[in-house]
Parts: C-alpha cells; sequence; structure tokens
C-alpha cells in the first residue's frame, strides 16, 4: 500500500529511502509500545486479582471460548477501563516533546521560540489535582461518569492534537483480544522472585520483565 501510495497533490510516489523511514517509524511506534503496555496490564492483573476475576468473567461470558467478533470484543467493558487505568499509571510513551514556532505565554511563564518543551503524560495522570489516590489501580476511574468529569488533558497515553497517535485504536484493539484471551484460559499471579522495576528508557518498561506463575483455568 505504501509503494503504490502517492501525494494527492504532486502525484509523487515515495522514495525508498523515505519508503524505509516510514516502515521503520510504523514498527518501533507500534510494536515495542503495545508490547510495553501488555505487559503492565498484566503485571496490574496479576497484583488485583479482583480486577482480574471481573474481566475475566465478562470474557468468559462474552466470548464462551470462541475466538470472538469485533462486536463481542467490543462488549468487554470493563477489561477495556482495566487496560485504560495500566495505560494511566504506566504510559509506554512517558514524555512528548513540542518546539514553540514563536514565543507562547503559558501561565505566566513564557515559552521561548525554539525551546524544547517536555510534556509528561506520566506526570499528568498521576496528578492529584485530577486523580483521588492517584497510585491506586482502579479501572473504574473510567466509567463513563467518571471519565467525563476530567479535564480532556488529564489523561492522554496516546498523545493529542494533529499529532495524535495513527495506531490508537489497532494498539487498544489488540491489547482487549490479547488480554481477553489469556484470562479465559489463565491465572496469573506475580513470581515470587520477580523484581518489577519501570526503566524509563524510550518506552516505559519494566527493566526486568514481569515474571508470573501461570495457572490453567479450570472449566466447570
Ligand atoms: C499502547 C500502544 C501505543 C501507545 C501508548 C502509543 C503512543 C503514542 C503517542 C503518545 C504518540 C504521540 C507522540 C507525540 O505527540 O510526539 C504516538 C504517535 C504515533 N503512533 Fe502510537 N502508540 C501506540 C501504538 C501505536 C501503534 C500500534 C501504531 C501503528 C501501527 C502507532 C503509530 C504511531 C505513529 C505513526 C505516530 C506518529 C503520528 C504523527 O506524528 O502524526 N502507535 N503514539
Amino acid at each position: 500500500m505504501l509503494r503504490s501510495a502517492r501525494d494527492p497533490q504532486t502525484g509523487r510516489g515515495m522514495r525508498s529511502d523515505e519508503l524505509r523511514d516510514e516502515l521503520i517509524n510504523l514498527f518501533l511506534a507500534g510494536h515495542e509500545t503495545t508490547a510495553q503496555a501488555l505487559a503492565w496490564t498484566f503485571y496490574f492483573l496479576a497484583t488485583h486479582p479482583d480486577c482480574a476475576g471481573r474481566a475475566r468473567a465478562e470474557s468468559v461470558q462474552n466470548l464462551s471460548g470462541a475466538a470472538g467478533t469485533a462486536e463481542q470484543y467490543g462488549r468487554l467493558v470493563y477489561l477495556r477501563r482495566a487496560i485504560d487505568e495500566s495505560l494511566r499509571l504506566m504510559p509506554p510513551i512517558f514524555m512528548v516533546s513540542r518546539t514553540p514556532v514563536a514565543d507562547e505565554p503559558l501561565g505566566g511563564f513564557v515559552m521561548p521560540e525554539g525551546s524544547l518543551v517536555v510534556i509528561s503524560p506520566y506526570v499528568m495522570h498521576r496528578h492529584p489535582m485530577y486523580w483521588d489516590a492517584p497510585d491506586r489501580f482502579d479501572p473504574d476511574r473510567f466509567a463513563p461518569e467518571r471519565a467525563m468529569a476530567r479535564p480532556r488533558y488529564a489523561y492522554f497515553p496516546f498523545g493529542g492534537g494533529p499529532r495524535l497517535c495513527l495506531g490508537a485504536h489497532l494498539a487498544l484493539s489488540e491489547m482487549v483480544v490479547v488480554v481477553a484471551r489469556v484470562l479465559q484460559k489463565f491465572h496469573l499471579a506475580l513470581a515470587p522472585d520477580g523484581r518489577v522495576v519501570p526503566e524509563a528508557a524510550l518506552i516505559l518498561r519494566p527493566k526486568h520483565g514481569i515474571r508470573v506463575h501461570v495457572r490453567r483455568v479450570q472449566r466447570p
């Protein structure tokens, strides 16, 4: 598709180096982010068995062990809230930056033209002005009535504005499918010898991975 894409104004296709850059970007932006978000989601579910139980019951009820359709996955409302909450506490892209094209006043300061302005979802997602008990994992924060009461940019794991993540819907769909299918089959418990240490690399990731004990769910 990228090879046959043409600029609508000039009719020009991409040079091979442009094509390579686009592909590398898609892999970089789309793979590690979603993988680490899944790792953190499994960490939170392994340490909050009550939440995992609710998400499992919902998955079993709606999918009954089958591969599932998009419509069925769309009904996994609580599981989706658990993913949103995991992206709040551990946003894989924990900071983004912008460069003002002109001096820009903000809250009594001036952001000078050409400067580097760093904006952190991690900091905003735990800001006590917008979140009660900010460090607590509580998927029901994303119940519609509670989510609507917050300002738009209290939560932005996928960024915002014209450079909003291109793959947000794909990432969320993929995560709902993976988490639902794992929970239907397995109980996860954090391995006692596993050390969970966040590491602020390019992506916010668990430095030593997330080690869990996996036990098969017994069907009645
Ligand atoms: C949980 C998974 C993901 C997270 C947390 C995430 C987060 C983000 C964030 C915060 C930005 C904005 C960066 C900025 O404002 O400077 C962004 C941009 C982007 N993301 Fe994602 N992303 C995820 C998955 C994906 C996937 C699956 C794809 C593609 C398959 C993707 C493709 C992109 C692209 C192409 C951009 C640049 C958009 C632009 O500048 O116009 N992302 N992502």
